[in-house]
């Protein structure tokens, strides 16, 4: 028996070191340790034994057992990092290979344009304020001074959500300082773009959705002085420092006196040419000093408090600054138009 355990011990432990897989390894167990197993066929033998050779067999055998256990236990962990080191090697990242490009498109250029205004304003003490698209026509236009026959008013230019034309698409940005003012106080330097609507048919220069960005300064002994600096600083600053601006009389219901802020002409500098159809200078904005009317109807007393406002659009504003000649090409999103900038 001593002869069999010896024999057995050398052909198991040498059978599980040579063992590659899991399976390889439950299927060794099973062979030696297992119910009907090589070992428990040997200690079954025990019987025959003499009462002299048995506890020295049954010592035998058990380390025999233990041996192989351990021996298993061994195995099974030289195959799991056997099998880690395998996975890890054919993981491995090459970082030398080129990666997938991911598309990213660029800011739409009117945008870049609104970006760049906001950071100038922002430069100078302004807040950007954004809010409601659908308005009540009280902001669009009472509030901001409109009379109740003003044209801008009829069906036909403007969109409504009632029958009796008191909800509707802005058709301007102007509302924004009703709402700044009646939930503020001065001072007050904000600044507001925003989408505005209009029932207007599509061609080169108009649309029926289009963005305008309205500005106001309020405080004590603001001047109209306050509104040519600062409107023609940002001009400066957005299309360069040699740029020439005038100021002419107009008419707003919201403001008194009101004016159009033109700049001459970036193409002809002022000898006249198709882009500023020969004139020299190119209309950009409408201002104006904020009518006292306008202010006490927000709670601001026009005795101690004055200021200006403007508005302009934006897409004008874009068109000017990349010289580009059709509004269309601001809304069509062709990719071959919006990857130039
Ligand atoms: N809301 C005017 C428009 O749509 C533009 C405008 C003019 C805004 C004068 C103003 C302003 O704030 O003072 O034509």
């Amino acid at each position: 028996m001593r002869e069999l355990l010896k024999e057995l011990r050398e052909r198991s432990l040498s059978a599980i070191a040579g063992a590659e897989s899991a399976e390889a390894l439950d299927a060794l167990r099973v062979q030696y340790l297992g119910k009907k197993g090589e070992l428990t066929a040997v200690l079954k033998q025990m019987g025959k034994l003499s009462a002299e050779e048995r506890p020295a067999m049954g010592q035998l055998a058990n380390e025999l057992r233990a041996a192989v256990e351990q021996r298993l236990e061994e195995q099974k962990k030289r195959i799991g990092e056997k099998a880690l080191e395998l996975k890890l090697s054919a993981e491995t990242l090459d970082v030398t290979i080129p990666g997938a490009e991911a598309k990213l498109g660029v800011r739409h250029p009117m945008y870049q344009v609104l970006d760049r205004m906001k950071e100038i304003f922002i430069g100078m003490g302004f807040e950007v304020v954004e809010d409601r698209e659908v308005e009540l026509a009280e902001y669009n236009f009472d509030k901001l001074n409109e009379s109740p026959n003003h044209p801008a008013r009829e069906w036909t230019d403007t969109f409504y959500f009632t029958e009796d034309s008191s909800v509707l698409l802005r058709t301007q940005t102007s509302p924004m300082q009703i709402h700044v003012m009646e939930r503020q106080q001065p001072p007050i330097r904000m600044v507001a773009p925003g989408r505005v609507y209009r029932k207007d048919e599509i061609d080169a220069t108009h649309s029926p959705m289009f963005h305008q960005v309205e500005g106001m300064a309020i405080d004590k002994g603001i001047t109209m002085a306050d509104l040519k600096g600062t409107l023609s600083e940002v001009a400066r600053q957005l299309y360069g420092g040699e740029t020439v601006t005038r100021f002419r009389p107009h008419h707003f219901p919201f403001t008194e006196p009101s004016c159009e802020m033109d700049i001459q002409c970036y193409r002809c500098r002022g000898r006249g040419c198709p882009t500023c159809k020969g004139e020299g200078w190119i209309e950009l904005l409408g201002a104006g000093m904020v009518h006292p009317k306008v202010l006490s109807g927000c709670g601001i007393d026009p005795e101690v408090y004055s200021g200006w406002a403007f508005g302009f659009g934006l897409e004008r504003l874009a068109l000017a600054y990349y010289k580009i000649s059709d509004l269309r090409l601001i809304f069509e999103n062709d990719v071959r138009f919006l990857e130039q900038f």
